[in-house]
């Protein structure tokens, strides 16, 4: 097995909002296509393209309603068989989202499924009879509300842990497991280079917690069969081609993660964990305004680098289509040398820790949150029932405090379109886009970035650069300085041979350095123009310095 996936340097791609090629006002795969050079100046080497199969509109992509085929808005399989080759022509290699913890209802398994209870794909889903005359159980949807809706047909229980029309398949059902790799192997015949899985530590769910008694609100996640579905998928899949794959594994921890992501290649390449992007939670969980503490995100984070060291591989990401925007979320957008030193800081931060970096359209550019006024403006199911919930039934969050949480770790804020130039709707369509532009593209911009070699974009190249030339990056161990401070992110890398030293100030104060921490060596990489005082990081500084 190689493992390609340790060099790899991913630029995610959410096709809806990357560039329009046809004038509908929605992205699609011969916009992506446009855009290959763009991604690979950039140096990245991987695209992980989010859902383009054929779908039913209910979130994202994500509510697959026919693997084999393109949705008609993104294109044709022309069309992306045209991108892969395109792709695959610049040395850039391309990895699907595979989205099989659950279908669309208006997938054909569904519909045969829920026809009669005797019918031959019943066992495809979770079904339930009712439980005192309700919900089988009180399993909730991560997208708010009971997990469990009834289906008139039969007058039983299917399961979704997200949307309505997401409905969960039933993974020990073995007829399941085979049309997946079928599938999945159809995919790998074409000549993809991998898979990244949706929310792929559900699928082993326990039995207990589907069990009609009323009970049960049980987590889903990691259960006691997962670990077996996924060598199994290994086995008959994934060690058959040369591959990178990542599992989405929200609620996982390190010791889970030392399984799934060995370096001995039995499960998978690496894991999307979550324990960083749970830090500036509230009471509603992800619905809140809190800013991240510091030696908490650290603290998460050192403990991802030091526990897989050796054993396991990290995946590295502040930013994706669920997420707020790092530059507003971590750093800070109000004016903007702020916006561009934080920007440049945060990505300093993340990559240079062991892992594989993932870039999400538009982090490279310090694209920031979206300033959203009203729940209408909403094109995101989690927020949109969310709102209901906690607003309008339950009362929990004036309507003002919930706009708030949206503004601040809403969806919606990773999915307004990519902001390419200053030109109308930031170049990304000649109509009405799907969603809104935010306003500031007029200022932030790739056109604008390209040719200015102190802009966040070239900055993400030079880091780029810099971990291609410096197999410490990719090999050395890790070791956090400074642990209790509240502004100073500081760390070292160490191979035997070289060390290197990743200073980061998270705040607008200026901050104090320790002697380990201070600055020595030689300067790689930097957001000030000149080197400043050792042992003092300036607002939102950081410096990468090697020494041998
Ligand atoms: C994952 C996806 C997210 C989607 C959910 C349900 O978390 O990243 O966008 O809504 O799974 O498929
Ligand atoms: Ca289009």
């Amino acid at each position: 097995m190689s493992d390609w996936f340790k060099q790899a340097v991913v630029y995610q791609v959410y096709p809806k909002s990357f560039q329009d090629g046809n004038g509908d006002g929605m992205g699609d795969l011969r916009g992506v296509m446009q855009r290959l050079d763009y991604i690979k100046a950039l140096g990245a080497n991987v695209i992980w393209l989010n859902p383009v199969y054929e779908n039913s509109g209910v979130d994202g992509g994500y509510d697959i309603s026919d693997y084999r085929k393109i949705a008609p808005e993104f294109g044709t399989m022309e069309d992306f068989e045209a991108l892969l080759e395109a792709a695959h022509a610049r040395g850039l290699r391309i990895v699907m989202d595979l989205v099989v913890n659950h279908t669309s209802t208006e997938h054909a398994w569904f519909r045969e499924s829920r026809r009669d209870k005797t019918n031959d794909k019943r066992s495809f889903y979770v079904w339930r009879a009712p439980f005192e005359g309700g919900a089988p159980n009180r399993l909730r949807s991560v997208f708010s509300g009971s997990a469990w809706r009834k289906d008139e047909a039969t007058g039983e229980y299917y399961l979704h842990m997200f949307a309505n029309e997401q409905a969960d398949l039933n993974w020990h059902e073995p007829r399941v497991r085979e049309g997946v790799y079928d599938m999945m192997r159809w995919w790998l015949d074409k000549g993809i280079d991998g898979f990244r899985m949706d929310v792929i530590n559900m699928i082993g769910k326990p039995e207990e917690a589907l069990i009609a008694d009323g009970r049960a609100e049980m987590d889903i996640c990691n259960g006691p069969r997962e670990h077996e579905y996924i060598r199994e998928m290994n086995r008959e899949v994934l060690s058959r081609y040369d591959i990178m794959t990542v599992g989405e594994t929200a609620g996982t921890p390190p010791e889970e993660a030392l399984r799934y992501a060995s370096l001995d290649g039995g499960e998978l390449n690496m894991i999307f964990q979550f324990e960083h992007m749970e830090v500036d939670g509230g009471r509603f969980g992800k619905w809140s305004t809190n800013r991240a503490s510091l030696p908490k995100l650290k603290a998460v984070l050192a403990r991802w680098q030091t526990a897989l060291h050796g054993k396991a591989w990290n995946s590295l990401y502040w930013d994706n289509h669920d997420q707020a925007r790092c530059v507003s979320r971590f750093g800070s957008d109000r004016d903007e040398a702020s916006r561009v030193r934080s920007a440049k800081m945060l990505a300093a931060c993340l990559h240079m820790m062991q892992g594989t970096p993932y870039i999400y359209q538009g982090e490279e550019l310090g694209m920031t949150n979206y300033p959203m006024r009203s729940i209408e403006e909403s094109r995101d199911v989690e927020a949109i029932n969310a709102w209901h919930e906690l607003v309008e039934e339950m009362h929990l969050l004036t309507p003002q405090e919930m706009m708030e949480a949206i503004r601040s770790k809403g969806r919606d804020n990773a999915r307004t379109p990519m902001q390419w130039s200053a030109e109308a709707n930031a170049g990304f369509t000649a109509a009405q886009p799907w969603m809104p532009v935010n306003p500031n593209y007029v200022t932030i911009n790739a056109a604008q970035q390209e040719g200015d070699p102190d802009s966040v974009l070239s900055f993400y190249k030079a880091l780029i650069r810099l971990r291609r030339k410096n197999p410490v990056v990719i090999d050395g161990d890790f070791t956090l300085l400074m642990p209790e401070d509240e502004q100073v992110f500081a760390y070292t890398r160490c191979d035997g041979k070289h060390t290197l030293l990743v200073a980061c100030n998270f705040s607008d104060a200026p901050a104090k350095l320790d002697v380990q921490a201070a600055s020595r060596g030689k300067r790689l990489l930097g957001n000030y123009q000149s080197a400043g005082e050792a042992d003092t990081l300036r607002a939102w500084e950081c410096r990468i310095d090697l020494t041998e």
